[in-house]
C-alpha cells in the first residue's frame, strides 16, 4: 500500500518530465500517477527511464474535459496535486490566447474543482501545489527584483492566464480552505526543453547551421534555473512550504539575451571543434516580440531563508550539461521538430 499518491499534471512535458523523475526516484514509496494529454509539448519519450518503474502511472486526459479530470481523481484518490499543465510559450499565447484559457485558467479551475470535490472539506494530509511562473509579475525596468509581493501585472496573453490561474488557487484556499501552496519559478533551461524556446531553439539552429533569431536589440533580460534545481524546488515547497503561501524560484543569474546566445555559440563552437566565432556569426536579429518583457528578476530570499533552498550548479555549468544532452539526443531532437514543428517555426520566422 503507498504512503501517498501524488498527481502530477503536466508530467510528459519539459519542467514536469524532470519533477516526475524526482519524485518518482526519491519517494519508492508514493504512487506518482502523471497526467497528461500529450499536446505538441508532451513526449513520453521525456520518461523512458522510469516508465516502468511500480509506483508510476501514466493516465492520458485533458485539463479541459472536467468530467473526465473527476473520474481520474476518483479512480486514483491522490492526496496531493502538483499542476504543472499549460500551454506554456508567449510567442504561441500571442498567436492563439483561447487555448492558453482553456488549459491554463479552465484547465486549472477544473483541477480544483475535482480536489475540493474528492477531498471534501477533510484536507488532512492533502496539498494542491500550482506551478507558475514569474511572468505574472510584468516587466521590471533596469533595477529591482520581484518578490512574493510585488503586485501581479501580466502583459502577454500566456502571462494573463498564468495570473488567473494564481489568483483562483488563492481564491479556492481562502473561499474553500483548499490546502495550496504556489510557486512562481524564472526561466528554466535543461535537457528535455522543447526547442520552441531560446536555450534549445538556439542549439538546435547551431546544430543545423540556421540563422538564431533574436527578438529587438537582445537586450531584453530573463533570470535562468536549470531545470534540476526547479524539480528540487518544487519537492521542497510541496512537503514543506507554508500551507497558502507563494514562494518564488530562481538563481539570481540574469542574462541579456544576446550574452546568453554569445555564452552558448562559445560553448557549442568548443564542443563542435569549431573556430572560436563560427556559431556567433549566425546570429540574426529579428522582428521583436509584440508586448516583449524587458527584464525579469526573481528575489528568491523567501525559499533560500524559510526552506533553506539553493541552486545546485553554476549557469556555465548548467548550460554545459544541457548542450552535452542536445548532442548526446539528436534523435529526440529530431523528433520533435519533424511535423507540426515545421509550420510552427515557418509561421513565427519567415
Ligand atoms: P511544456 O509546454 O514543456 O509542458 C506542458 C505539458 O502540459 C505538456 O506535457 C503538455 O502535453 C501538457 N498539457 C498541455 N495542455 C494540457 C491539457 N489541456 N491537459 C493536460 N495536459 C496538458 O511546459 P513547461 O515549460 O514544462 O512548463 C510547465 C509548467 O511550469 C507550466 O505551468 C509553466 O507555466 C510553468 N513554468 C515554466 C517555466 C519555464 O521556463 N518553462 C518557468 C516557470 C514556470
Ligand atoms: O519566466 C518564466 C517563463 O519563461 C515561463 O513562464 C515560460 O513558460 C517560458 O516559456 C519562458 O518564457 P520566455 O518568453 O521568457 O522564454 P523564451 O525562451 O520564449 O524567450 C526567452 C527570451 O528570449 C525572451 O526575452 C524572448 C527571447 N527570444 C525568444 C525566442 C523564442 C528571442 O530573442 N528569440 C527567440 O526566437
Amino acid at each position: 500500500m503507498s504512503k501517498r499518491t501524488i498527481l502530477i499534471t503536466g508530467g510528459a512535458g519539459f519542467i514536469g518530465s524532470h519533477v516526475v523523475r524526482e519524485f518518482v526516484l526519491k519517494y519508492p514509496d508514493y504512487h506518482i500517477v502523471n497526467l497528461d494529454a500529450l499536446t505538441y509539448a508532451g513526449n513520453l519519450a521525456n520518461l523512458k527511464d522510469i516508465a516502468e518503474k511500480s509506483n508510476y502511472t501514466f493516465v492520458k486526459a485533458d485539463i479541459t474535459d472536467a468530467k473526465h479530470i473527476l473520474a481520474v481523481f476518483q479512480e486514483y484518490k491522490p492526496d496531493g496535486v502538483i499542476h504543472l499543465a499549460a500551454e506554456s510559450h508567449v510567442d504561441r499565447s500571442i498567436a492563439d490566447p483561447t487555448s492558453f484559457v482553456m488549459t491554463n485558467v479552465i484547465g486549472t479551475v477544473n483541477l480544483l474543482n475535482a480536489a475540493k470535490i474528492l477531498w471534501d472539506n477533510n484536507f488532512d494530509g492533502k496539498r494542491f501545489h500550482h506551478v507558475s511562473t514569474d511572468e505574472v509579475y510584468g516587466t521590471l525596468g533596469e533595477n529591482g527584483l520581484f518578490t512574493e509581493d510585488t503586485a501581479y501585472d501580466p502583459h502577454s496573453p500566456y502571462s494573463a492566464s498564468k495570473a488567473s490561474s494564481d489568483h483562483f488557487v488563492r481564491a479556492y484556499h481562502d473561499t474553500y480552505g483548499l490546502p495550496v501552496v504556489l510557486t512562481n519559478c524564472s526561466n528554466n533551461y535543461g535537457p528535455n526543453h522543447f526547442p520552441e524556446k531560446l536555450i534549445p531553439l538556439c542549439i538546435h539552429n547551431v546544430l543545423n547551421n540556421r540563422p538564431l533569431p533574436i527578438y529587438g536589440d537582445g537586450k531584453f533580460t530573463r533570470d535562468w534555473l536549470f531545470v534540476i534545481d526547479h524539480a528540487r524546488a518544487v519537492d521542497l515547497v510541496f512537503h514543506k512550504g507554508v500551507n497558502g503561501s507563494s514562494y518564488n524560484v530562481g538563481g539570481f543569474n540574469e542574462w541579456k539575451n544576446i550574452d546568453l546566445v554569445k555564452e552558448l555559440c562559445r560553448q557549442m563552437d568548443q564542443k563542435l571543434k569549431k573556430q572560436h566565432g563560427e556559431s556567433a556569426k549566425l546570429i540574426t536579429f529579428v522582428r521583436d516580440r509584440p508586448g516583449h518583457d524587458l527584464r525579469y528578476a526573481i528575489d528568491a530570499t523567501k525559499i533560500n531563508k524559510e526552506l533553506g533552498y539553493q541552486p545546485s550548479v553554476t549557469f556555465e555549468e548548467g548550460l554545459s550539461k544541457t548542450i552535452d544532452w542536445y548532442l548526446n539526443n539528436q534523435e529526440w531532437l529530431n523528433d520533435v521538430t519533424s511535423g507540426e514543428y515545421q509550420s510552427y517555426y515557418a509561421a513565427q520566422y519567415l
